[in-house]
């Protein structure tokens, strides 16, 4: 048996660092595993990432519509290339860091172009290769913006390209609106609402070890093929529906 794995969540959520985690942990108890991050890992993505993050000139601006085919145009190479074919082999374990959830929070939600058009673009460019468990890490616009900062102000002097992406993603994250990261996560909320057995609600302001137990927990029990199919929900894990009791405090009421 083969397993797809996304992470979702904003900026800053700790998608990355949990990903790395569960591949570390996957490859030491054996299982051939692929970590891959979009956009990028295909040639055509990182040439399509490049492009998308050059937008500092007002005419390399690109519109609502030609940034959606763009990451999908990326996410089709590498769900045909790179994710099919590893998922055919026996026990294989691929991870992505951000999939096609990210497309639908971050384009329809965020940038509000129509659902049913990103579902449509969505199914095009998977071609079926979606992931079997997702794990949404959720985390405050505020919260997330503070921890980029935080890491770059720590991380000051001579720049690796990790530090360089960083500086990249605060740049992006500044250049939206508050509401526009809000939209996001409460897009990304009302996805697990909609298919509670794949996505597992992850309450991203807990320690790092403390979240990947809980994701290790989770992905055995796939690979044992006893998912705990999301209605019993595991320890750690948070109740689909449900967000932390201090921000449903904040959330304003609409309608
Ligand atoms: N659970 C956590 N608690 C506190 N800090 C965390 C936690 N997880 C990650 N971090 C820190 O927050 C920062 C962002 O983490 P990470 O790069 O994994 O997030 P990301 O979701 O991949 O962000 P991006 O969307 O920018 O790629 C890093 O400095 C990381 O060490
Ligand atoms: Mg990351």
């Amino acid at each position: 048996m083969s397993l797809f794995v996304s992470f979702e969540g904003g900026e800053g959520s700790g998608k990355s660092t949990q990903a790395k985690l569960l591949r570390d942990r996957l490859s030491e108890a054996g299982h051939p595993v692929l970590l891959v991050h979009e956009p990028g890992t295909t040639p055509l993505g990182l040439y399509l990432r490049e492009r998308l993050k050059r937008q500092t000139r007002q005419e390399d601006i690109i519109s609502p519509s030609a940034e959606l085919f763009l990451f999908a145009a990326a996410r089709a190479e590498l769900a045909a290339k790179v994710i099919k074919p590893f998922l055919a082999r026996r026990g294989a374990v691929v991870l992505s860091d951000r999939y096609m959830d990210s497309t639908t929070a971050y384009q329809g939600h965020g940038r509000r172009i129509d659902l049913s058009k990103i579902q449509v673009v969505n199914e095009l460019a998977t071609q079926g290769t979606v992931p079997d468990l997702t794990f949404l890490l959720d985390l405050s616009p505020e919260d997330g913006l503070a921890r980029i900062r935080a890491k770059l102000t720590l991380e000051q002097g001579k720049e690796t390209a990790h530090q360089r992406q960083d500086r990249e993603g605060m740049r992006r994250f500044e250049e939206e609106t508050l509401a526009f990261h809000r939209r996001v996560r409460d897009g990304y909320l009302k996805l697990a609402q909609q298919e509670p057995v794949r996505w597992r609600l992850l309450d991203a302001t807990r320690p790092v070890d403390d979240l990947a137990a809980v994701v290790w927990a989770e992905v055995e029990a796939h690979l044992r093929r006893e998912p705990s199919g999301g209605e019993d929900v595991q320890p750690g894990l948070m109740p689909i529906g449900e967000r932390p009791p201090d921000d449903a405090a904040k959330k304003t009421r609409k309608g």
